[in-house]
């Protein structure tokens, strides 16, 4: 059960099947296009939209909006130093700035980052500064395959090795304390930096005491400590496990890297003791990195992930096992096979889930990853037809996913009814968020 008591809420909205028909049909049948007052439950991304707790809100009060050396960056720092063992802690608004940044000081035109994958900001990051951004995921959809790592290094020059913690594009899997110790060997052989995207590192800390014995009995927070430090940078966006609404960081300890990446932060975000953020969003992501690692919360945030898996699984869903903690994610080629990958099966899904019961989540698959043929044909499809159900921090409770898992039963009973859909409109990059399509019967 969840372990917190509720002492604020918000009404969410139940519009009619009417409302939500009229209201895709409006939105271009892309649910990045509805506004959030047409949703019933949101489970779009984790990023963001987690409950701050009662000690969070009232650190707000204690925000010292000082323009530089504020008191609240110094506790910010003090617990970001002591998670992370890095000296030098750079506040940023939120995790694709960080990735700009470093990149940008780190990366020479040409040079490649590997990753076990990276997060789409990031890879248009390494793109941006000219660089290629390869990834390496082993089997497993976590683990970055080290082989493959080893012997890209034959092939081109490496300019970084980055480990996305969990690995948000393959399902939300963990990466194990014994592939970022393998990770970090390569890199030592090579002279590359080691760099951790810890979006989710409680997440990816508490995934670890589950799966390897060697940390059954070591706390989540010790688990974090140590995979921080085998990394040389780390960059994060704080909006996921931070729990705060907004917020990132950069931390390592070469100050000659630091300190160019504080000219950048100076140009772009602000002064490095606020980098874009209030004073007082500093003291709820202080707050939010202590409360982050509590076992009692971790596990409760992956039981619930585990339980609504398994629901969703026997409502006649195909769902990536195992889960992670941040989301649950749908094989919609699975769920209608009638729907080839040009015809955006995972799309629809989506659209269906909205139809029943006002439900969004987002679409990994042929929309988001999948290309235009350039010869006129249908889109070259993305590897998979995933639905990523994303569960908000301390925000829905168990029937508020009940009521999501009786939804997607009933679209399982007609799922050979479902049509596929076909983007109208789109733009040259990132058409997923814009695109206008419709239903293709
Ligand atoms: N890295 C990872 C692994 C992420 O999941 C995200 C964001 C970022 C970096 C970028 O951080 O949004 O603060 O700029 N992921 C969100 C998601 C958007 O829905 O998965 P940001």
């Amino acid at each position: 059960m969840e372990p917190f008591r509720i002492k604020s809420v918000e009404p969410i909205a139940f519009p009619t099947a009417g409302e939500r028909a009229e209201a895709l049909r409006a939105a271009g049948f892309n649910q990045f296009r509805l506004d959030a007052s047409q949703i019933t439950i949101d489970l779009l991304t984790d990023s963001g939209t987690g409950a701050m707790s009662a000690a969070q809100w009232s650190a707000l009060l204690n925000g010292d909006e000082s323009y530089a050396g504020a008191r609240s960056f110094r506790r910010f720092e003090r617990v970001v130093r002591e998670l992370t063992g890095f000296t030098e802690v750079l506040p940023v608004h939120q995790g694709r700035a960080a990735e700009r940044i470093v990149l940008s000081c780190l990366l020479k035109p040409g040079q490649a980052s590997v990753a076990n994958t990276h997060f789409d900001t990031t890879r248009a990051h390494v793109e941006l500064a000219g660089g290629k951004a390869v990834d390496l995921p082993a089997p497993d959809g976590g683990n970055i395959d080290i082989d493959a790592l080893r012997a890209q290094f034959a092939v081109e020059s490496v300019a970084c090795v980055v480990l996305t913690v969990t690995n948000n594009g393959g399902g939300g899997r963990l990466v194990s304390m014994r592939n970022i110790r393998e990770a970090r060997a390569v890199c030592d052989e090579f002279g590359v930096p080691l760099i951790l995207d810890a979006a989710r590192f409680a997440e990816n800390a508490y995934l670890i005491t589950q799966s390897d014995p060697q940390y059954a009995n070591t706390p989540p927070r010790a688990v974090a400590e140590e995979m921080f430090r085998l990394a040389d940078i780390c960059w994060a966006s704080l909006k996921k496990d931070g729990i705060a609404n907004i917020g990132g960081m950069i931390v390592m300890n070469d100050p000659d890297l630091a300190a160019r990446c504080r000219t950048e932060l100076i140009a772009y975000e602000g002064f490095p003791t606020y980098g874009g953020l209030a004073g007082r969003d500093l003291e709820a992501l202080a707050q939010g990195l202590l409360e982050v690692t509590d076992p009692a919360y971790l596990r409760y945030r992956a039981q619930t992930a585990r339980w609504f898996g398994d629901e969703l699984g026997k409502a006649g869903l195909t769902v990536l096992q195992p889960t992670g903690c941040h989301a649950v994610y749908v094989d919609a080629s699975a769920l209608f096979p009638h729907l080839p990958a040009h015809r955006l099966p995972a799309n629809a899904l989506l659209c269906e889930l909205y139809l029943e019961a006002g439900i969004r989540a987002s679409e990994l698959g042929t929309l988001a990853f999948g290309r235009v043929d350039p010869h006129g044909g249908p889109d070259i499809p993305a590897p998979r037809e995933l639905v990523r159900l994303c569960l908000p921090r301390r925000v829905y409770t168990r029937s508020h996913l009940e009521y999501v898992v009786e939804a997607a039963a009933r679209i399982a009973e007609r799922a050979h009814t479902v049509p596929g859909y076909r983007i109208v409109d789109q733009s040259a990059a990132l058409r997923h968020f814009t695109a206008r399509l419709e239903p293709d019967r």
